[in-house]
């Protein structure tokens, strides 16, 4: 059903050959739908189009899979019928279902990766996408910017959430995985068929290694450093026929990847082999120059294939054609990208160059959100909970009175995390997710019919008898990207309530059981302190029954699901315990990398942690740097 590379390319060029440098130019860039009707897009023969985090069909956030799908029909029919090329080529539409098609309203919610790489599990990796790419396609989009295989190694970083691990190996093992199940295996008969959806490798190259864990920031390193440790996730991506990767928004050694034509060329298209795509990240190439026009040129003579505009795609589209004329663009490098592009949307099966290419049949709508995804996700929590500490007091009986404390309790969108609706994971209320399941629900249906209950109480406080147990669920605020930057990991110098509540709890002799919901390993020793058992939760997504599923014996007294995570990110002993990485020369950790108890394990009672917090008159961008021997610098 999909041609053969030895087609791909003839359909390549017969489709090249049509098209006049305006419409060459036009395929290279990528508007935002707030700002591109399906008019525009037409009439500028644009490439592709992509919805940013927080932009809706209609700019409604509760819009239907139905909305979804006649937003794209618009896109693709306006283009089919354009009346300005004989020749329309068809677009692409991107989106960042970076957890789960987490943009729609009802979609399933994944937990967030850092939480998949404490589950150290390729084949629940591989199903998650294969669910993923259904729900994408079935709202008639045909790409996603995803799977992000940055290593992070700072977690002040606030991209740390997006990085399966802070070591490269888990990186690499799902990276194949993650491609495999979205795009279906390279040269076999479903690759990129129905029910399938373009991957990205993001981002290209080593943002996980930016100085003091800063978004978009710099990386000073070595070449080796950078093949070693972040380069393996796309060579396995590009092994696996990945077909599109993003350039990262960071510099190295003051060089901002957007313009490297050494890495996004020579690199990646040359010895890594990688013959699809390279999309820049949003407006990246306009970092590359103060003129907006030559930072647009550059950024393409760099490697940089597709546009994609926040904005201004109308003065990105001029500012390239200006540069093509000027000479500073080679018409080689336009026909290079053009026919990367052209390759991509050939593979998918959407170019053929007749006039009515017809598009793929996409999957039925009711897959988004269908309960076997549900059931998967609900699957990935059980397997992402790393259990820290527990002097006993797990796993809970469904007979208990069970106290649920906390902000994190009763809350989806905290559990949802950033790239969640909206860019930045905030303004979400359990309204926005009607197949979701808090984390307090999942408490409830563990107790009810087994003669306990479940008491919801966000401040701790309670009437009446004392509960046998409290669980307290508490964590970080939604946040994506340099919005979430740290200048330290301090977890109760910025939210002091849950520490409170857990002291109060204690004073009055109630066992205490702490789900933390994190996007990165924080000093909670304080938090451990007062807590008989201590679980990191992660950024788990819609379907957080999963932990009661692994906090409660089963309903017949056995155990039903035992702790599985185990860190794929070393945990701090203080506030400024960054950068600490396995490998480390002096690795002192609190909690190594791979650390996670069981039940079976031996109770857990390790004396008082120090509770002294070195974030506090800590002058926070001061502090020596404990990388490790293979670093320069
Ligand atoms: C992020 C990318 C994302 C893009 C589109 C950028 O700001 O860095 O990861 O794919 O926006 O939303
Ligand atoms: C968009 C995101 C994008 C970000 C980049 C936001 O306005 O919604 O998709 O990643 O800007 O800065």
């Amino acid at each position: 059903m999909h041609p053969s590379e030895r087609r791909v390319q003839r359909i390549v060029e017969r489709c090249l050959r049509g098209l006049s440098v305006e419409q060459k130019v036009g395929q290279m860039v990528q508007a935002e739908i707030a700002n591109a009707t399906p008019t525009e897009v037409a009439e500028f023969a644009l490439g592709s189009i992509l919805n940013g985090g927080g932009s809706f069909p209609g700019g409604n956030k509760q819009a239907s899979v139905d909305d979804w799908r006649a937003l794209a029909d618009a896109y693709h029919g306006a283009v089919r019928k354009s009346t300005h090329s004989d020749h329309p080529v068809p677009i692409l539409w991107g989106t960042d279902a970076v957890h789960g098609h987490s943009n729609v309203y009802g979609a399933t919610v994944f937990p967030h990766n850092i939480g998949l790489g404490a589950a150290r599990d390729g084949d629940l990796m591989e199903a998650i996408a294969v669910a993923t790419a259904r729900e994408v396609a079935a709202t008639g989009i045909d790409w996603t910017f995803a799977p992000t295989l940055a290593v992070a190694r700072d977690d002040r970083w606030g991209r740390t959430y997006e990085s399966f691990a802070e070591h490269p190996d888990v990186v690499v093992e799902y990276a194949s995985r993650i491609v495999a199940g979205l795009q279906g295996v390279a040269g076999e008969p479903d690759f990129l068929g129905p029910g399938r959806i373009l991957a990205t490798g993001k981002h290209f190259l080593g943002e996980g290694h930016t100085t003091d864990g800063r978004d978009q920031g710099d990386v000073v390193c070595s070449e080796d450093t950078l093949r070693d440790l972040h380069a393996g996730g796309h060579r396995a991506a590009i092994a696996a026929g990945v077909q599109t990767v993003m350039a990262a928004f960071n510099s190295w050694h003051g060089t901002k990847v957007h313009g490297h034509r050494y890495l996004l060329t020579d690199v990646l298209k040359g010895a890594l082999g990688f013959d699809g795509f390279v999309v820049s990240d949003w407006d990246g190439f306009l970092q590359v120059a103060e003129d907006r026009a030559e930072a647009c040129g550059s950024s393409v003579n760099a490697g940089v294939d597709l546009l994609m505009v926040g904005v201004e795609w109308r003065a990105a589209y001029h500012d390239l054609l200006q540069q093509v004329s000027a000479g500073a663009v080679p018409m080689a490098r336009i026909d290079d990208a053009v026919r990367r592009i052209l390759r991509v949307k050939a593979r998918a099966g959407l170019v053929s160059c007749a006039r009515s290419s017809a598009r793929p049949a996409t999957v039925e709508e009711s897959v988004v959100g269908e309960p076997s995804h549900r059931e998967l996700a609900r699957r990935a929590v059980r397997r992402s909970l790393v259990l820290l500490k527990n002097d006993g007091v797990l796993p809970l009986k469904r007979d208990a009175k069970v106290l649920v404390a906390g902000d994190g309790a009763d809350n989806i969108g905290k559990q949802c995390g950033g790239w969640t609706l909206t860019w930045q994971g905030t303004g979400n209320d359990n309204s926005d997710f009607p197949n979701g399941m808090s984390l307090f629900d999942g408490f409830v249906e563990a107790t009810a019919h087994h003669g306990g209950s479940a008491i919801l109480s966000p401040n701790g406080e309670f009437g009446g008898d004392s509960p046998d147990v409290a669980v307290v669920v508490f964590g970080e605020e939604p946040y994506a990207e340099g919005d979430g930057d740290r200048d330290h990991l301090s977890y109760s110098t910025l939210h002091a309530e849950p520490l409170a509540i857990l002291r109060r709890l204690q004073e009055r002799g109630i066992p205490t059981v702490s789900v933390f919901l994190t996007g990165r390993p924080m000093w909670v020793n304080p938090e451990l302190n007062a807590s008989d058992a201590f679980v990191v939760a992660w950024l788990p997504g819609t379907e957080g029954g999963g932990v009661a599923d692994v906090l409660f014996r089963g309903p017949n007294g056995k155990l039903d699901h035992d702790f599985h995570g185990r860190l794929s990110f070393s945990w701090p002993r203080h506030a400024m315990h960054t950068p600490l990485n396995v490998g480390d020369t002096d690795y002192a950790p609190l909690f190594p990398y791979g650390y996670g108890l069981r039940y079976g394990d031996a109770i857990d009672r390790p004396g008082r942690l120090d509770e002294t917090d070195s974030a506090r008159g800590m002058p926070a961008r001061d502090r020596p740097c404990t990388m490790g021997s293979t670093y320069p610098r």
